[in-house]
């Protein structure tokens, strides 16, 4: 939609911000309800992370005091300022919607530290510090699960973050192949719809563009990871998660994956470079079906399409994975790397400016009307607002 014409239909309409805040005003969480958030947060057994705390510290001192008035705290103050400036940031946030935001955190981190005793056990090496990943290394594999099976492994703004941390520090480490999965039923349900309810002091369209940087570089840390990366998608995949497979080196597939971008219904379009890729793998037409008309491929499709490199029946898709990685990871790592170089290098240049494309468009996107909606309707069916 050009420009002009799309100012003038966001203002015939109630912006998002009001549409958010009229719905979240309907759901406002109770005194009560922020009571038993307090406790459950008292009553977590882990450690959230000093983010997650600062966050929770300014909800409640907005909910319970209102905007921050109190006098900046010196620079060298370092607590003190960490907190005020939490809290700053929440602006003229209203009472109600800061009380709903801290009983939503608690209840998202309560879930996440229950559901992170779904994990297999038995790993060689563990890395701490991370909230919404598992990240392990054995036998020359670094394996990096996404862990939010409550919420089918939605990525949320931390597991963005979390994800780039753990390619960068694994392009590093001393393994030799790199394996991303999902913790639970679902590999991932792509990007957490909930990501655009946080709205920053500068509105939608600061939050649009922050999303488009954050998009680009998740996207830049895949095409620039040097060592061969698999993907083992072991349920279905939804959006971005399936996107970005066009960039992974092996994809294994159990049969009970499936392989959806809804982009159209949501009011959105291709990212993950799949606007190139997808084409180069599997042709216009059948790319446009998946990209532009959002048709779901079940495993054995994505197969026939070359979007997957081999499907498992569930049953034994972990141990014969396993098996063949084990067997990849013992080959020469130096070799496989290079390797990598050669077949994917030319290609660098071509898919960084896709990549930089891609969220340019989609930065418009996530302020259209169409996309608002799509997010509001799914957000208020989810009762999230
Ligand atoms: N963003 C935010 N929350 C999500 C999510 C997403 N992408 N996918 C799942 N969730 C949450 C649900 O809101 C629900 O939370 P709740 O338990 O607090 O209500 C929880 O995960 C479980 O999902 P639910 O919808 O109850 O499971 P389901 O089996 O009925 O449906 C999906 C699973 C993935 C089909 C459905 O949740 C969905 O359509 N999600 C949106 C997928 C999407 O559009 N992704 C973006 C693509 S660009």
């Amino acid at each position: 939609m050009a420009n002009a014409a799309w100012r003038l239909a966001r203002r015939s309409c109630p912006s998002y911000l009001q549409v958010l805040h009229m719905n979240r005003t309907a759901m406002r969480a109770s005194q009560k309800d922020f009571e038993n958030a307090m406790n459950q947060v008292k009553l977590l057994k882990k450690d959230p992370g000093n983010e997650v705390k600062l966050k929770l510290y300014a909800l409640y001192k907005q909910a319970t005091e209102g905007p921050c008035n109190m006098p900046k705290p010196g620079v060298f103050d370092l607590i003190n300022k960490a907190k005020w400036d939490a809290w700053n940031t929440l602006g003229s946030l209203p009472k109600e919607t800061a009380r709903q935001n801290y009983v939503d955190l608690a209840s998202s981190l309560s879930s996440s530290l229950e559901s992170s005793s779904q994990v297999e056990p038995g790993t060689d090496r563990k890395s701490t510090g991370y909230e919404t990943l598992m990240v392990t290394s054995e036998d020359g594999i670094t394996k990096i699960t996404l862990n939010r099976p409550a919420k089918k492994n939605a990525i949320n703004v931390e597991m963005y973050h979390e994800i780039m941390r753990a390619l960068k520090a694994a392009s590093k480490d001393d393994s030799s192949i790199t394996v991303l999965t999902g913790n639970g039923d679902y590999y991932s349900s792509g990007n957490d719809l909930t990501n655009f309810t946080d709205i920053p002091p500068g509105g939608v369209e600061e939050k649009a563009k922050n999303s488009a940087i954050l998009l680009r570089e998740f996207v830049g840390c895949f095409i620039d990871f040097p060592k061969p990366l698999i993907a083992m998608v072991n349920g279905p995949a939804v959006g971005i998660s399936v996107t970005i497979l066009g960039l992974f080196d092996a994809v294994y597939a159990s049969d009970r994956a499936t392989f959806h971008t809804p982009f159209s219904h949501l009011g959105q379009s291709p990212e993950g470079c799949s606007s190139y890729t997808f084409l180069k793998i599997m042709g216009p037409a059948k790319a446009t079906e998946m990209l532009v008309f959002g048709k779901k491929l079940t495993a054995g499709e994505a197969c026939a399409q070359g979007l997957v490199t081999e499907v498992f029946p569930d049953s034994t898709f972990q141990k014969e994975v396993w098996t063949r990685l084990k067997a990849f990871a013992k080959l020469p790592p130096n070799a496989m790397r290079i390797s990598k170089e050669v077949i994917r290098n030319r290609e660098k240049e071509k898919l960084h400016a896709v990549n930089a494309e891609e969220c340019s468009v989609l930065q418009e996107r996530w302020l259209s009307d169409e996309c608002m909606n799509a997010v509001v309707n799914f957000l208020s069916r989810k009762s999230k607002l």
